[in-house]
């Protein structure tokens, strides 16, 4: 194999989550310490920062400072949700993409990111392909939605999941004070796949968590939902409701859309979903008369750096070396991902490359085995799946008795 010398440039799309830094600080680091790799571009605002000829240059920042990166959540390069168009039908944004990849000899493109961002590293892997241009690109998974096809797991996805289980541990601890009664209802993200509201069911694994778990993948029933809080509350005087914010019914409409018919969307289609939790709350207080809360968890579920995974943390770091080892090796075309193996009943997880066209754009949701009959639990299997993913917490450095998380330079780069 010949070695490929050139630029690398690396870009973060899609919502953010608190370990992607983690996998852009393995890609970076790697990138800056391989011979093969003569330079290393950040993108900002991802493939934004290509098109308007906007790239940070990676070796003006001191590694130490970069190394909080791993430990820092969100998007330290910026992010975006720009939609590609087909090549076929317009072919402006690869030319001008091509444009910049020859300014500055970009030669590996590294994008990091969940279904979308693998559609948009996808076309622009083929279009180089296409056009004989020489340039290795790889995705770098990420997403809390956990919903990318072929990989066991997605980074990202267990820190969200930590927090979730967390939060719900102790929300239930809150919830239940009181002698008068109270039903609350927490909504966490994941659009149409349930991996992360699945979450919750780890605090009933230990002992005290949601009596009621609703995910996407089933169709949700308003009444059949309200006759069963009824039911629980009668007999506990306490309900605690876990519901996916992208819970529909059977005709496939959002339970979040029967409170706003008018839901913005981003450029790839998807409804911005979110205030299902108040608007179930209040369903919930008409229909029962009691004291009742819903809780968003918004942002917090994907930014919680505090609570996150060690484990996800470092393998989120590992998919990103191992993209740029093995794009520096020669392979192009791939998303890193993972697959799990038990050695002596140990979980291990190992580093597996899947085909970009597979990934780009294919929602991997929750086995219907791993959901309960009535579609309103989670059933072990799904805690066997999820519990190593959670394991170790994360090692953030505090100063202050607050989180220190990186301060990059962003020095614009020249060609
Ligand atoms: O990218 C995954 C995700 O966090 C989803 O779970 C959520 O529905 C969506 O992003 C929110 O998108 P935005 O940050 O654009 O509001």
């Amino acid at each position: 194999m010949s070695i490929l010398k050139g630029a690398a440039v690396i870009g973060q799309s899609g919502g953010p989550s608190s370990v992607i830094n983690a996998s852009a600080y393995g890609a970076i680091k790697t990138a800056l310490e391989s011979d093969a790799i003569t330079r290393v571009f950040g993108m900002c605002n991802g493939i934004k920062g290509i098109l308007e000829d906007n790239l940070m240059d990676m070796s003006k920042e001191d590694p130490e400072e970069l190394a909080f990166m791993k430990y820092t959540p969100s998007s330290a390069l910026g992010s975006c949700r720009y939609k590609l168009k087909d090549p076929d039908e317009d072919e402006t944004d690869y030319i001008r993409i091509l444009e910049i990849f020859k300014k500055y000899d970009i030669r590996y493109f590294f994008y990091n990111g969940g279904n979308d961002s693998m559609d948009t590293c996808n076309k622009i892997s083929k279009f180089m392909l296409r056009n004989g241009y020489e340039c290795r690109c790889m995705g770098i998974p990420k997403t809390i939605d956990n919903d990318l096809a072929g990989t066991d797991h997605c980074p990202g996805f267990a820190s969200a999941a930590k927090y979730i289980a967390t939060s719900v541990m102790e929300v239930y601890r809150d919830s239940t004070v009181y002698d008068t009664g109270m039903i609350t209802i927490i909504e966490c993200m994941g659009r149409h796949a349930g991996w992360l509201t699945a979450a919750a069911a780890l605090a009933n694994y230990k002992g005290r968590g949601a009596d009621l778990i609703y995910l996407p993948e089933v169709d949700f029933d308003l009444a059949k939902f309200t006759a069963k809080v009824k039911e629980i509350y009668a007999a506990k005087k306490k309900c605690l409701v876990v519901v996916s914010e992208g819970i529909h019914d059977k005709d496939g409409t959002f339970i979040a859309e029967y409170a706003n018919k008018n839901m913005a969307k981003d450029s790839f289609g998807h409804a911005q979903l979110g205030g299902l939790a108040a608007y179930l709350a209040n369903y919930i207080k008409g229909e029962t008369g009691a004291k009742v809360r819903g809780i968003e968890l918004s942002l917090l579920q994907r930014c919680a750096a505090h609570c996150a995974s060690q484990t996800d943390i470092d393998e989120s770091f590992m998919a990103g070396e191992a993209a740029v080892v093995n794009a520096v090796n020669g392979i192009t075309d791939k998303m890193v991902g993972f697959e799990r193996e038990y050695v002596n009943g140990q979980y291990k997880c190992n580093v597996k490359l899947f085909d970009l066209t597979i990934v780009a754009n294919t929602e991997k949701k929750v086995p219907l085995e791993w959901i309960n009959k009535d579609g309103d639990g989670v059933e072990q299997g799904f805690i066997d799946y999820c519990l190593p993913l959670i394991q170790g917490q994360t090692k953030l450095t505090y100063v202050d008795g607050l989180p220190r998380f990186v301060e990059l330079k962003k020095v614009k780069a020249e060609a």
